[in-house]
């Protein structure tokens, strides 16, 4: 133990851990935890019967000892049922949503969790670890809650370990991460839904009494209609930059759920976990269930603080090299879709240099040979390079791009299998699918069971294999297409552990191909957004958020997206989709990671002179969109501009993105737009940029203050005729 405790606290710790081991304990004067980060504290009590209750979470008290009284203050009455248990055990005295239930070995169901002892250990000047432990007063059955703080950051990673001692398997009925109890008068839940193409589109509304459930039961591909985040804000809806919100999020990719339940005395319980549905869990006597962990943020000041808090965790601690570059790109998917061969792609390589991106990516459609790849009924599985397409291997590829002084990267979707394939014939045992019931498919495919660690080898191999077959290989886009229909596994003993062991065993893979290639970028693409999760892109360095790449769609999509993840992380390309001009696609794709999918060589001498300079353009700007702090200035949703703006952390250099999101007559930016986030005190020229050629700027540019531009603003004059504009802003 390795952190300051105020006197009074210690000798009811001390206590605590006298009787530590025993069920029941007797306590001096309460065991209070607090859970600090820079502004919040999540206060935990443990009442004199020794049950754990969470009793606090809002902005931290300069005196800890003042926690011991936050209870009475709330005065909060628990004799009917435990509504806000730290983490609620079923089947004993709680009467609400559990966030654990079990089938002893012997066949009983009651859990009667109660506290053991707490530890509290520094990992870093900002992270600490408060692992509490729990214990069932007759069973011989555990469970340690862990909260990870970033204090800088205010975020808060929980997650929980389940462990027994019974004479045989104890099954896991539900197993959440986390149980959050909030209060406040009402509270304002935005959450998603989404269909191919239309991700994260926001659906925000007052909680009531009962519960309001979040879930997936899709397996893989699991975001395709709910993603696992969400907003809760506490007694009015909170804006841009006011009001108290708290942000959450499942690092889990397959099944989750969940509950946001209103109780009997307006406290707002939220637990959080693996979906249980499908999925009660064998647990052999001795071996720890780790569940995954739920991030969490609350911040006083609106949605903007709590987005920027998240993005710079995620960037510092989650992201795959968050504070690293980004690779700039050609991609062929739609330029070619599965129609291309050696020549073709050698053409695609030379535009990647003429570009000036970084790096081309080949996508689907260059492998198998007894089945070829050639559209998407056939060769998933097959991953050995199409000798029609490709007679001189991927090396044909590698060579090619050191000639033009690019790099090369590929597409794999290593989890899935075509039925016209030689994996399929040849491991049938491998696929997920029911015996004795007709196979039914997503984009004519079945998913590999990769709780099979035979399957978890192969998968690990097929990228591996890559890498070493083609030491220049930089760049992996690893894609997953379809859903699980028909769940069962042939490799299984107890096919309740299925849905669960299908998400460890995959990363496991990763955790392998992380520990051989630690940086290589690879992008998380699961038919557009269907898998963005911080469980995943632990293991990423972007994400691919929709397919549906039409601008204006894309601005929305992003938007929402931005709320919760780093601009450097959301793969934007610039494609043919919709009608809006090249610099309006251009602009709108350079506010994350920029790519092109387009066809180099048929653009007009102007637009290329164009995209060759909004890749200088945007290098010039990346430290800030890459790294910087992102402020939303004016919502696509409200306005007939949307506007949002990086800075960098020195506040010497930013950048305004603002479009024009209505079409009808005369509509555009009438007023200045107010900039946030620079130094008042500093002065800055600001300039329009990212011009097509021969266009001319009407702003009223200049040198300005940064008092004046965060309360005057800039008017961006966004209109007709200029529906997209870019911004520079730096120090003078
Ligand atoms: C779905 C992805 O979202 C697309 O970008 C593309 O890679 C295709 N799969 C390829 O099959």
């Amino acid at each position: 133990m390795n952190i300051a405790i105020p006197r009074k606290l210690l000798s009811a710790i001390l206590c605590a851990f006298l009787f530590a081991g025993l069920p029941v304990i007797a306590l001096a004067q309460p065991v209070v935890i607090p859970i600090e980060t820079r502004t919040n504290a999540l206060v935990l009590q443990v009442s004199s019967e020794g049950y754990v209750y969470s009793v606090y979470f809002g902005k931290k008290l300069a005196d800890k000892n003042e926690y011991a009284s936050v209870e009475k203050a709330f005065r909060l009455d628990r004799t009917t049922a435990g509504y806000n248990y730290a983490y609620t055990p079923a089947g004993a005295r709680n009467l609400l949503e559990p966030a654990i239930a079990v089938t002893h070995a012997d066949g009983n169901k009651s859990l009667d969790l109660k506290y053991v002892n707490f530890t509290t250990t520094k990992l870093s000047d900002d992270v600490s670890l408060t692992s509490v432990n729990l214990k069932d007063s007759v069973y011989d059955f555990e469970v340690t809650l862990n909260y990870q703080t970033y204090f800088n950051e205010d975020v808060t990673e929980q997650w929980s370990v389940i462990r027994h001692h019974e004479k045989s398997d104890v099954v896991l009925q539900k197993y959440a991460s986390a149980n959050l109890y909030l209060q406040a008068n009402s509270y304002w839940l935005r959450h998603y839904h989404g269909e191919w193409a239309q991700e994260m589109r926001p659906e925000e509304e007052q909680l009531d009494h009962g519960i309001k459930t979040l879930d997936t039961k899709l397996g893989t591909r699991a975001d395709l209609f709910q993603p696992p985040v969400f907003m809760v804000s506490l007694n009015r809806t909170s804006t841009e930059d006011d009001g108290e919100v708290l942000y959450g999020n499942l690092e889990w990719s397959g099944n989750y759920r969940i509950d946001l339940e209103e109780d009997p005395t307006n406290g707002l319980r939220v637990i959080a976990g693996i979906n249980n549905y499908q999925a009660d869990y064998l647990l052999k006597p001795g071996v720890e269930f780790t569940t995954p962990k739920f991030v969490y943020t609350l911040s006083h000041n609106g949605k903007g603080e709590a987005s920027r808090d998240l993005q710079t965790w995620a960037r510092k601690y989650k992201i795959v090299d968050g504070d690293g570059p980004r690779l700039t790109l050609l991609n062929n998917w739609e330029s070619t879709y599965f129609n291309f061969d050696e020549q073709k792609l050698a053409g695609i390589l030379q535009d990647t240099k003429t570009l000036g991106v970084d790096l081309f990516l080949l996508d689907d459609g260059w492998f198998g040979n007894k089945y070829p790849r050639n559209n998407d009924h056939e060769g998933l599985g097959d991953w050995q390079p199409n000798t029609a397409k490709l007679p001189d291997d991927i090396a044909f590829l590698t060579k090619q791009a050191s000639q033009d002084d690019v790099k090369f990267g590929i597409w794999v979707e290593p989890e899935m299998v075509n039925p016209k394939s030689e994996l399929y014939e040849k491991h049938p045992d491998w696929v997920v699918k029911q015996p004795q019931r007709p196979e039914y498919y997503m984009r004519n495919q079945l998913v590999l069971d990769l709780s099979n660690p035979k399957v978890q080898e192969f998968v690990f191999n097929v990228v591996d294999g890559l890498f070493t077959k083609n030491s220049d290989l930089a760049y992996i886009k690893w894609d997953c297409n379809s859903i699980i229909y028909n769940a069962y596994s042939a490799y299984e003993r107890h096919q309740g552990n299925f849905y669960t062991d299908y998400v460890l065993g995959l990363y496991k893979v990763l955790d392998r191909l992380r520990a051989k290639y630690p940086k290589t970028p690879m992008m998380l693409c699961s038919g557009g957004g269907g898998r963005v999760d911080y469980g995943a892109l632990k293991y990423f360095t972007e994400y691919w958020p929709s397919d549906n790449t039409e601008p204006i769609e894309r601005i929305f999509i992003q938007w929402e997206y931005s709320y919760f993840y780093p601009a450097l992380a959301s793969s934007n390309h610039v494609t043919d989709w919709g009608k809006e001009p090249l610099k309006f696609r251009v602009d709108v794709a350079m506010m994350g990671k920029l790519g092109f999918d387009i066809v180099i060589g048929k653009l007009k001498p102007d637009e290329l002179t164009f995209c060759q300079q909004a890749v200088k353009t945007y290098k010039e700007f990346s430290e800030p969109i890459w790294h910087g702090d992102q402020y939303r200035l004016q919502d696509p949703w409200s306005n007939d501009v949307a506007s949002l703006m990086y800075v960098d952390s020195t506040k010497s250099t930013a950048i305004m993105f603002s479009y024009l999101v209505n079409n009808r007559y005369a509509t555009g930016s009438k007023l200045p737009i107010r900039l946030k986030g620079l130094n008042p005190d500093k002065n800055y020229s600001v300039s329009e940029v990212n011009l097509f050629p021969g266009a001319k700027s009407t702003i009223a540019g200049g040198v300005f203050s940064g008092t004046f531009l965060m309360t005057v603003g800039i008017n961006p004059d966004v209109r007709e005729g200029r529906t997209s504009v870019l911004v520079a802003v730096k120090e003078q």
